[in-house]
């Protein structure tokens, strides 16, 4: 049997600009490495240099086999202070966009992954219902003056992603399902210095992550929604949606409540938000298991991937379906993600999770592409530099390249179209 993909699907990797690029330090995240006590283990610093290297890396890319390329520009670069924008910024990822068509790879452009303006946290950040029309106008600036050749454009990264973390920002117990050291989240100090390193004070301070209760939520809808607007009024024809973190939602006996209730969470409250999209980012890593008691730890026994997550690779055709049967929406997968140091586990992770896919179109289901997380071994945010994602390592003494086995397995299948028997 012959795993062939249609001749339209796009094939590529993913990254963000705060993790890959270097120096991004005019980001809230930035000055949250910085802060006393900071709960992140590493700081950022030059992450893998990409700003610099982007020319090398997109051609790496193309040589390797890939033919799109999802990343996202820099917010806090771009509008360095209120309604200024920078003509340097706005250049330099231009470039970036041409530098792909140059290549022969489809750029796939998000808005926002994450990272905020430093001084959006002196007008309240995520919680001042203005944030909205603020990145309303940041994405209508980007789109008039770069966005032209683009046909995929995602306002923002895992709008639900602050939904999945609340618990770390209110439960001292919390233990996260992904190792997160939930203390150092909640220990007094660091948010009140890094505010003070964005220039204000803690009750203004409220980052994308923090948004999870139902006025903060509606600030985030509301900025996918006006963005939408604004992107589609400079350019018709580009594809607008964004991405959520979805794992495969799973219950045994007494778990169905709370199942829905997660899925409901994760899902279900976003709809309204991007039922009227062109399409749906998946982003998937695991499944999560529900009992009578709530999400139950990992079986004994099983694989867990380095973030402590189950490794699960069928979980990605399993939301797919879930998602199919409540809502019709083109789907791509903007990530689907292992962070292992054997990169033997990461190739079947991805084939695995490639099969299911492919069944999932062979079933009529409207997938339009497959982009994993992540391009490089880059930063992961709280977990710094250990957390192994890409399919290209990078040293970063020498800022080195080093393209692994998985990224050639995955080039083919992107040249071929299809699965190795
Ligand atoms: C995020 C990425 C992150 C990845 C792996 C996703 O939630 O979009 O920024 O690095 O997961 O944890």
């Amino acid at each position: 049997m012959k795993y062939t993909f249609p001749e339209s699907f796009i094939w590529g990797t993913a990254t963000a600009a705060h993790q890959v690029e270097g120096n991004n330090n005019n980001c809230d995240v930035w000055a949250e490495e910085y802060s006393e006590g900071s709960p992140y283990k590493d700081r950022s610093g030059d992450a893998v240099d990409h700003y610099n290297r982007f020319k090398d890396d997109i051609k790496l890319m193309a040589d390797i086999g890939f033919k799109s390329y999802r990343f996202s520009v820099e917010w806090a670069r771009i509008e360095p202070e209120p309604g200024v924008y920078s003509k340097a910024q706005l250049n330099h990822y231009r470039e970036v966009i041409q530098t792909c068509i140059d290549n022969g790879i489809k750029p796939v452009v998000t808005m926002f992954h994450f990272t905020s303006p430093q001084w959006l946290m002196r007008y309240g950040g995520w919680r001042n219902p203005e944030t909205a029309d603020r990145f309303a106008k940041y994405c209508e600036v980007v789109i008039r003056e770069i966005g032209h050749d683009l046909d995929y454009v995602l306002t923002m990264n895992e709008a639900n992603l602050p939904v999945m973390l609340k618990e770390l920002f209110v439960n001292l117990e919390f233990v996260a399902p992904v190792g997160i050291d939930a203390k150092s989240w909640t220990a007094p100090g660091w948010r009140e210095s890094a505010a003070s390193k964005c220039g204000t004070t803690i009750d203004n301070y409220f980052t994308f992550h923090m948004a999870s209760d139902d006025s903060s939520i509606q600030v985030v809808k509301d900025a996918h929604r006006k963005a939408r607007t604004a992107i589609k009024k400079c350019n018709p024809t580009i594809k607008v949606g964004l991405s959520l973190a979805l794992p495969e939602i799973q219950t045994i006996d007494g778990g169905e409540k709370n199942a829905e209730q997660a899925w409901h969470d994760y899902f279900t409250q976003f709809r309204s938000l991007f039922e009227d999209d062109d399409f749906l980012g998946v982003q998937n890593y695991t499944r999560e298991v529900y009992g009578s008691s709530g999400a139950l730890p990992v079986e004994e026994g099983r694989e867990v991937t380095a973030m402590g997550y189950e490794y699960y690779p069928e979980a990605l055709a399993g939301v797919i379906r879930r998602i199919n049967g409540e809502i019709s929406i083109p789907i791509l997968v903007t990530e689907h993600g292992i962070a292992t140091d054997d990169d033997s586990r990461r190739e079947e992770f991805i084939l695995r999770g490639l099969k299911g896919l492919y069944d999932c179109i062979a079933e009529g289901i409207d997938v339009r592409g497959y982009m994993y997380w992540s391009t490089f071994d880059n930063f992961e945010w709280s977990f710094g530099y250990d957390m192994r994602f890409g399919v290209i390592a990078v040293n970063l003494e020498t800022q080195e390249r080093t393209i692994k086995t998985s990224a050639k397995l995955l080039g083919e299948i992107s040249q071929s179209n299809t699965l190795p028997q």
